[in-house]
């Protein structure tokens, strides 16, 4: 098959292809005993910059389950650590960076490195996501590129680490606006630099995460993080663009950002027919699986899939995925059974 007939491309087109498209977020990791043994010895970071281990791990989920993409195998704070910011993957945790950026000075140091360095700096990128897609498009199957949205990087920043509530980035946006925007814009740049990076070496497709806008107002959505999250989706012309966060039925008419993403993710606390209520008919959506229920014996789970696929009819195309990541103890064979009962429906 050729890659423009791909099922996830035409989806996201806004198309009905023959099969349902379907990929897992966090299809390539912990979740697969052959990711975990080639990690051994390695460092999360490490191995997302050496490109022949990206694009093993990349491919690994596209071979046993058969599903309709690869998501590229990096993390959302890779760019930062590219241009020289002290950050660590902590297993457990999450990102943890050295110096946290919490005053208007702060904001100036990191601001003062140019965003184009994401760029000089991204030979591996590019290598990973060369041999990845040399084995990928003879088969007609795309690869997902991906960044973090300005505000789900700014969260882990400014806390300089996971956090409940992300209480001091919401802070800053308030007691110092200007900081704020600054701050968010540097990280718009960052964030469009590095997905143009994996789109020009051959990303069919792109998905801005931004994992926690759900801990936000609608308001404050609307003034201080839309402007930045569609100023670094304006950026990709040439490919469909996905956007996606956890939690965020009350904001997800301002996520389609005014006509600058294709498909929506939404989570499992959503229902597919209320979120094409709330986006219409000009936005394809992603989703929602309930990843609790990969837990559940598998005639529970068949029924709960079956409902995800009939309630995105609803939508003017639909792609089938999970409400949020696969968790790390995930049976990988129930996975491959989710891929051919959705690809059967
Ligand atoms: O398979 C894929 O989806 C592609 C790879 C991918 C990773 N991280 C690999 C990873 C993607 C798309 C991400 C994005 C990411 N990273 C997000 C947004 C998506 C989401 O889940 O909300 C966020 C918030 C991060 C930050 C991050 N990185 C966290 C919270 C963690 C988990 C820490 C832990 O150990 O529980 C990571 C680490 C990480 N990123 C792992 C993987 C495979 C686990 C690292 C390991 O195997 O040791």
């Amino acid at each position: 098959m050729s890659l423009i007939d791909a099922p996830l491309l035409s989806a996201l087109r806004g198309e009905r292809p023959e099969t349902t498209p379907i990929w897992f977020m966090r299809q390539a990791g912990r979740s697969l005993p052959e990711y975990r043994e080639l990690r051994v010895g390695t460092e999360m970071l490490d191995a997302c910059l050496t490109p022949d281990m990206a694009a093993e791990i990349t491919l690994q989920p596209v071979r046993r389950h058969g599903v309709d993409a690869a998501i590229f195998f990096s993390d959302i704070v890779v760019p930062l650590k590219m241009i020289g910011i002290d950050v660590e993957i902590v297993p457990g945790r999450g990102p943890v960076f050295a110096d946290p950026v919490r005053t208007a000075a702060d904001v100036d140091r990191i601001t003062s490195i140019p965003a184009e360095e994401v760029v000089a700096a991204a030979d591996p990128i590019r290598e990973a996501v060369r041999i990845t897609t040399d084995e990928l498009h003879p088969q007609g199957v795309p690869l997902i590129g991906f960044a973090g949205a300005p505000f789900t990087l700014a969260a882990y920043l400014i806390e300089g680490g996971p956090s409940k509530d992300h209480l001091r980035a919401r802070a800053m946006m308030h007691a110092d606006p200007q900081s704020w925007d600054r701050l968010a814009g540097w990280l718009s740049d960052v964030a469009a630099a590095f997905l143009s990076v994996q789109v020009e070496a051959g990303a069919s497709a792109v998905q801005l995460f931004d994992s926690w806008a759900g801990s936000l107002s609608p308001a404050d959505y609307r003034r201080f993080i839309a402007p930045h999250s569609a100023r670094a989706l304006d950026e990709i012309t040439q490919v469909p663009r996905i956007h996606f966060g956890v939690g965020t039925g009350p904001i997800l008419a301002d996520m389609t950002l005014d006509g600058s993403v294709d498909a929506v993710g939404v989570d499992w606390r959503l229902g597919l027919d209320e979120a094409a209520r709330i986006v219409g008919q000009d936005i394809t959506l992603q989703g929602n699986i309930d990843p609790a229920l990969l837990q559940a014996p598998w005639p529970v789970l068949e029924e709960h899939v079956r409902e995800v696929v009939a309630a995105g009819r609803a939508a003017r195309g639909h792609i089938v995925n999970l409400g949020h990541g696969v968790p790390p103890e995930t049976d990988p064979t129930v996975l491959t059974r989710i891929v051919e009962l959705v690809h059967a429906l």
